[in-house]
Order: C-alpha cells, then structure tokens, then sequence
C-alpha cells in the first residue's frame, strides 16, 4: 500500500498492530492525558440565538470571556442550516470512499492546482512519527476555481458549508473586535481578519493501536477564527491554558466548535488565546471533522492592532508578513504552540 492510499488504504488492509512509522513517542499518546468529566468545567456551548434580543451583550461576553479563557467554545443556533452540516459529511464520507487511483488525481505528486491538496499525515517529510489522518485540504480563491478544480463530488457542499458559516463569523468577530476596543472594521482590518479561507475535510479511520499514535498531534491553527464542524465520534481534545490539562471537546449535535487561531493572539496581543489542541485515533468508527479556517490574507503584515496597545501595554508580537508565518509552520511537524515564537 503506497501513501496514496492514506491511512484509510491501511486500515482497510485489516491490520492487527499498528505500523511502526506510525507510532509516537510517550509523551504524545493519550494514556497520559486526564479526560474532562462531570466534575471539571469544560470549554463553554454558548446560544447564539440569545444574540437577537436583550441578552445581546450576554453573549458577547461569554464570547470574549470564551475567547480569553478558553480559546475555544461551541456554539448552538449558529443560523447554518442543518441540513447543510449533514450534506456536508455526507460529500466527505462519499470523496474518501472513492478508490485510491481517484484520489491520488488531488495529491502533491499529480494535483494540477496548489489550491486543491489530498495527503495523509501532516508533514510526512518532517515528522519523526506519523499522524494517523487523511485529508483533502481546499483554499478558497474563487467560485470559478472551485467549480475548476474542486472534486465535484464533495465541492458543492464544502463551498455551501464555507458560504453559510460566513454571517456567524463576521458576528463573532465583530463580538471579538468589539471586546478589543476595534470599533471599525475596515478595509485593512476586514483583509487581516478574514481575507482568505480553506476547507479541510478530514478523515480519521478506525485505527488499530490507537494507544500507540495520535489523529493530530498537539498544535495550534495559525488561523484569525477557525469553525469546526466534526461528527459524533468524538476525539478533540483542547488543553487549558491554566492547568495544562486536556479536555475532551464532547460532540454536541448540529453545534459548530469554534477557536481562536495565532493569527488572532497575535492582533489582540495575547488577549486572546490560541489554544493547543489535538485528535486522538481512538474512535469507534471512521471519524471526520471539517475545519474551515478563517485566514488573513497571504500578502497581508499582521501584528497587534494599534488599538489594544493605546493604552501603553507593550507588543509582544512583532509585525510580519502572514505568508511567512503560514511557511514556518509548514515546515515542521506539530509542535504544540512553538510557532508563535516565530511572531515573537
Ligand atoms: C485539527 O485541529 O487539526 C483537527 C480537529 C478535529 O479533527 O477535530
Ligand atoms: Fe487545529
């Protein structure tokens, strides 16, 4: 089996024990990390219908507090239709389902556009222990491009899922702004906040040591925002900034989960976190999420907004060029939070 088949080609192979390119060291696995339970607070669900009426400034709060505490939160009553979240996995199930030799047509070696890419692991070439995932990843230029070049077997649902998430990301980062005394949202700043967007499909197949190996290994997404949609199957986990310790992010029906990117930490000055998060390979069943991330745009200088240091606070991050900071993580394996260094 070639790593055109992915990890869905091995696992379907029916393997008893895990490959041994596969397994991670000690540190990485999930034996050694404490579960959330009922009797610890975990990352917050948060009603965005309230927003309509008097609990407005509720659920701006719970989102700013969300932000600053958490990095993460999920929302409910996100105004995207169900029934698109349901259409959506339904197209990923269908792309993975499709034999190897198709989509091997997507990967780095044959893809005929940088802006389509299927690939397994993150960054094979790099990594000392794979990651035990496959997916197709989809930057956004233009409905043209993806008519082009998208698989047409899943493109019209990941850009109807991309299109309808886009009044609750322009709220929550309105709500996000808001809470950082940005009051105007300009051309720059709309650019920075949200210039571009990519949609990953992820899949994580059944695995057969999953105690030896990680879905995603410990990262934070270099985003402005992130909404994330993933099935029932569970196995995110986000650690608290606080105590170190991982939580599970437990699958709520028809919610989105929503975090905090570097990109963001970076314009509010550490404000807001982007949180250290990873996927364990243990599901019951064949598991899918579907991030789609919310990016400045590769041209665009981010650093703090002048607006959070009015007040004398220091910058902790310089101003760099996001194509740079996207390279830098790119290049390396996951490595938990170390990327932000490089904005340092
Ligand atoms: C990721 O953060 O890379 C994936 C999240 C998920 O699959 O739930
Ligand atoms: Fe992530």
């Amino acid at each position: 089996v070639s790593r055109g088949h992915g990890v869905k080609g091995l696992a379907e192979l029916g393997l008893k024990t895990l490959p041994y390119q596969y397994i991670q060291p000690q540190q990485e696995r999930f034996d050694s990390c404490i579960n959330a339970d009922a009797h610890h607070e975990s990352i917050p669900l948060i009603d965005m219908s309230k927003s309509d009426d008097d609990d407005d400034s509720k659920v701006a709060e719970a989102v700013c507090n969300a932000a600053q505490k958490w990095g993460f939160f999920q929302i409910v009553n996100h105004g995207v239709p169900l029934h698109v979240l349901e259409d959506v996995k339904d197209a990923i199930h269908r792309f993975f389902g499709l034999p190897a030799e198709e989509k091997v047509k997507y990967s780095k070696q044959q893809s005929v556009t940088n802006n389509v890419r299927y690939g397994t692991s993150f960054t094979p070439a790099a990594e000392n222990a794979l990651e035990w995932k496959d997916y197709l990843s989809l930057l956004y230029v233009s409905d043209d491009d993806a008519s082009s070049f998208w698989p047409s077997i899943c493109r019209n649902q990941a850009l109807e899922f991309m299109r309808s998430s886009e009044i609750i990301v322009k709220k929550l980062l309105g709500i996000l702004m808001n809470g950082l005394n940005v009051k105007e949202i300009d051309e720059t700043k709309e650019s920075m906040l949200m210039g571009s967007k990519r949609i990953n499909l992820n899949y994580y197949p059944v695995c057969p040591n999953p105690e030896l190996t990680v879905g995603v290994g410990r990262h934070s997404d270099v985003s402005t925002l992130t909404v994330l949609l993933q099935d029932d199957i569970g196995g995110l986990y986000v650690r608290d900034t606080e105590t170190m310790k991982w939580f599970s992010v437990a699958p709520v029906s028809g919610s989105l989960v929503i975090n905090v990117g570097d990109a963001l930490q970076i314009m509010s000055n550490g404000k807001y976190k982007s949180v250290e998060h990873r996927v364990s390979a243990n599901g019951s069943h064949n598991r899918i999420s579907v991030p789609i991330f919310v990016n400045p745009k590769a041209s665009d200088i981010i650093g703090p907004f002048k607006e959070v240091l009015q007040s004398g606070e220091k910058p902790i991050y310089k101003h760099l060029l996001y194509s740079d900071y996207v390279k830098h993580f790119f290049r390396k394996a996951h490595d938990g939070k170390a990327t932000i260094d490089f904005a340092k």
